[in-house]
């Protein structure tokens, strides 16, 4: 008889207001979209009757516009945890009136499991096959599926029928056991697999949504110069520690970051004679991981998502046993692990938003109060990693910003965990030095040449101590920026 088949509307009528909802996927990869829609629609529909909706929503990290848009467009959401990029989400968020707690992305899948936030009522995955046994085969984007498949209620399987079925066998789904019984977990190389290629769920629980819908990957920016240059200089940096020693010559696997200048820096080290071919160890693999491994230049790349534009995505539908050969997606229990992290040595590469000129990085806020983002992975890696790297340009919006400031308005990895910064003017190495040492660092190395006197005036003025910090000027770009639209005009007390 097999697994019963519904509509998109009727699965939406499974989901009741003040549900706990899962989505699988990471990014806009390996998200549901038919049945987030209905839902926004039908959170719409009880609005107008004068009927409450709202929904906790859970996902992998950022999704597509079928689930952070549109629910948020139909105020549809009561809670939303951990990372998410939609810009009406974003709005929600800023505005006060849609609740978001942020998490490291390793960890939302075992907090849920320990019960922090409740119970999960509903699970609804994106998958590219289910049988009539329960087994579920997600798409491109893993995230938390197999915890939110094996703990909700009711699992709602959006059966895609883009994705083609052969997928099977490039995933390697896992959920940990919980303390007192976790076990290590037996990941020794970037290849390793240690879990099936798809998630078992009593089929009592399941109900299916056939649909047939794209993926909604947009491209990648070209890179521009201040990019190649930060690219150029991370390669560079990289090399110099290879004939140092400090990296084996066989070199590390890489963690890159989401975006235009994470992609700039794959293409720079994939340019670069000097490296050898390296295999990557990520959450989020993008075009650029793609581009080399079709060069051979990466070797193997594994990661919890292909968060690649549609021309990448169909280049690897259409050469699927080829890149199954080449590539692993995980949880990101399991790709964000700090267990796994530290043993497997990863050098971390993520993106700043500000970082001040004793290493603490804001990756998260504008100017202390905006979310942008969330911290999504970079927070699993930088505290993990064999080399922790933040890239940024050395300003934002025309030179008016400046990314090196005395203090930053957030903090989201601090002065111990960030062992590196490279701008588009240099590198910044902070191992080993005194928070003096790396504020001079910074400064010569990385900030833009237009606030390098503001900031050694801000050095200059700090309290005697550790650390040289100056409490009553502490924010003057801000401040600046706040009230004159240009941290240039910062006024040094
Ligand atoms: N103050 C105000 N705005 C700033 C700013 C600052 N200090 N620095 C950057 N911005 C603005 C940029 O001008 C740009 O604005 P726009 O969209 O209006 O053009 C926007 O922030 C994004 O900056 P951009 O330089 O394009 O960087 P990005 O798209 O690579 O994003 C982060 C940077 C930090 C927001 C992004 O990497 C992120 O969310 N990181 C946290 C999660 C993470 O690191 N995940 C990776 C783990 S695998």
């Amino acid at each position: 008889m097999g697994i019963k088949r519904i509509s998109a509307e009727e699965a939406a009528l499974l989901i009741k207001h003040n549900d706990h909802v899962g989505f699988s996927g990471f990014t806009h990869a390996g998200c549901p979209k038919v049945v987030p829609l209905a839902l926004a629609q039908r959170a719409a529909d009880e609005h107008a009757k004068g009927n409450i909706f709202q929904i906790g929503v859970f996902t992998g990290a950022s999704t597509g516009d079928a689930i952070d848009g549109a629910l948020s467009r139909a105020d549809a959401i009561k809670f939303r945890t951990p990372y998410q990029t939609n810009t009406d989400l974003r709005n929600a968020i800023n505005k006060g009136g849609t609740s978001y707690f942020d998490l490291h992305l390793s960890t939302l899948s075992q907090d849920l499991r320990y019960g922090f936030y409740g119970e999960l009522d509903v699970a609804i995955i994106e998958a590219s096959d289910v049988t009539d046994d329960g087994r579920i085969v997600p798409t491109c984007g893993v995230g938390m599926t197999p915890t939110i498949a094996k703990l909700a209620k009711v699992v709602i399987v959006e059966l895609n029928g883009w994705h083609p079925k052969e997928l099977r066998g490039i995933h390697d789904l896992t959920d940990l056991q919980d303390p007192p019984y976790r076990r290590e977990i037996p990941v020794y190389s970037v290849k390793d697999r240690i879990g099936k290629d798809y998630i078992a769920v009593d089929p009592e629980r399941i109900v299916v949504v056939e649909t047939f819908v794209s993926n909604d990957g947009g491209g990648f920016t070209p890179v521009d110069e201040i990019t190649s240059r930060i690219g150029v200089h991370t390669a560079d940096f990289l090399v110099d520690e290879m004939r140092k020693g400090v990296i084996p010559e066989s070199f590390l696997p890489i963690q890159s970051g989401v975006g235009n200048i994470a992609n700039a820096v794959l293409a720079a080290m994939g340019d670069h004679e000097s490296i050898p071919d390296f295999e990557v160890y990520t959450e989020v693999i993008q075009d650029g991981v793609v581009d080399l491994l079709e060069k051979g230049r990466v070797s193997f790349a594994s990661g919890g998502t292909l968060t690649v534009s549609n021309p990448y995505i169909e280049r690897i539908y259409k050469n699927l046993a080829f890149f199954k050969e080449r590539i692993v997606l995980r949880t990101s229990e399991i790709s964000n692990h700090p267990e796994v992290i530290r043993r497997l040595g990863i050098i971390s590469m993520n993106t700043a938003i500000e970082a001040d000129i004793f290493g603490n990085i804001n990756s998260t806020h504008i100017t202390g109060s905006k979310i942008m983002n969330g911290i999504g992975g970079s927070g699993d890696f930088t505290r993990n990693a064999f080399i922790s790297i933040f890239l940024t340009p050395s300003t934002a919006k025309g030179g008016q910003i400046s990314a090196f400031v005395p203090m930053v308005s957030h903090v989201d990895h601090n002065e111990h965990s960030v062992k590196v910064i490279v701008s588009e003017y240099g590198v910044a190495d902070l191992r080993g030095k005194s928070p003096r040492e790396r504020a001079e660092c910074i400064i010569e190395n990385c900030a833009h040449p237009d606030y390098r006197s503001l900031l050694y005036q801000y050095l200059a003025s700090g309290a005697a101590g550790q650390t040289p910090v100056n409490l009553y000027n502490a924010f003057a770009f801000h401040k600046a920026l706040l009230e004159t639209g240009d941290m240039r005009n910062a006024v040094l007390g």
